[in-house]
């Protein structure tokens, strides 16, 4: 995986058709997407359920780009091996999933993974301070976690001080939560370079019928870099 600040549309999962991941998976990349971004959650430390290392495991051979997890689990430790296992390329990690943030980046690179660590709306950016030679991700949620669907807050004074602070080290700034052609613009503005964008991405379109999701990633991506018309 090398490094660019190019704006990459990373479509979430979470909003496919959950009987056939398989073909999802291969028609938004082959419409477009840069990432593919799988939403694990755990019931607890979200209040919503969806699939575990085994499920990731099975999308991997469907993922030709980059497979971004984003983990909503609490703990973290004890399963970062599996989604090694499973093969993900970046894993994220919640800094309010437990007191050992450090250790869980650390971990997560000593498996052969990117370390990617989210920050929910209501923490504040200074919580990265002392982890940013540790992560080569810092997602900025801009809804609460759990859910697809939901509507944007707007995060965009906290991307901006973390694009400071990361200076360049080559640390992306992934957004997540909201994502639609109205609101990349002021998250890309704001210095983010991946964003996440579930509902806005699959709104409207299936496998049968995937060039709508093509016409949405481009919508996204052209608004993210001011062409959108
Ligand atoms: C929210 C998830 C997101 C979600 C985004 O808890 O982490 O990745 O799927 O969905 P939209 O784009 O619909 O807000
Ligand atoms: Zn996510």
């Amino acid at each position: 995986m090398s490094f660019d600040r190019q704006i990459k549309i990373a479509p979430s999962i979470l909003s496919a058709d959950f009987a056939n991941f398989g073909q999802e998976i291969q028609a938004i990349e082959a419409q477009g997407a840069d990432w593919v971004h799988v939403d694990v959650m755990d019931g607890h430390f979200v209040p919503n359920l969806t699939f575990g290392p085994m499920a990731v495991k099975a999308f991997r051979p469907h993922v030709k780009t980059v497979m971004d997890v984003h983990l909503m689990i609490s703990p973290v430790d004890s399963y970062i091996d599996a989604y090694a296992d499973a093969g993900a390329d970046v894993l994220t990690a919640h800094i309010e999933a437990g007191p050992h943030i450090h250790r869980t980046l650390q971990a997560i690179r000593a498996a052969g993974m990117k370390a990617g660590v989210a920050l929910n709306p209501g923490t504040p950016a200074e919580a990265v301070a002392h982890l940013l030679d540790l992560t080569d991700l810092i997602c900025v949620m801009t809804v609460n976690p759990g859910f697809g669907g939901q509507k944007f807050i707007d995060m965009t004074s906290k991307i901006r001080q973390l694009r400071q602070m990361i200076g360049d080290r080559p640390v992306h700034i992934e957004i997540d939560g909201g994502v639609d052609p109205k609101t990349a613009p002021l998250v890309a503005e704001a210095g983010a370079d991946v964003l996440v964008a579930g509902s806005a991405v699959f709104r409207g379109g299936s496998v049968e019928n995937p060039d709508v999701y093509g016409k949405n990633i481009k919508e996204i991506r052209d608004a993210a870099k001011g062409t959108w018309v």
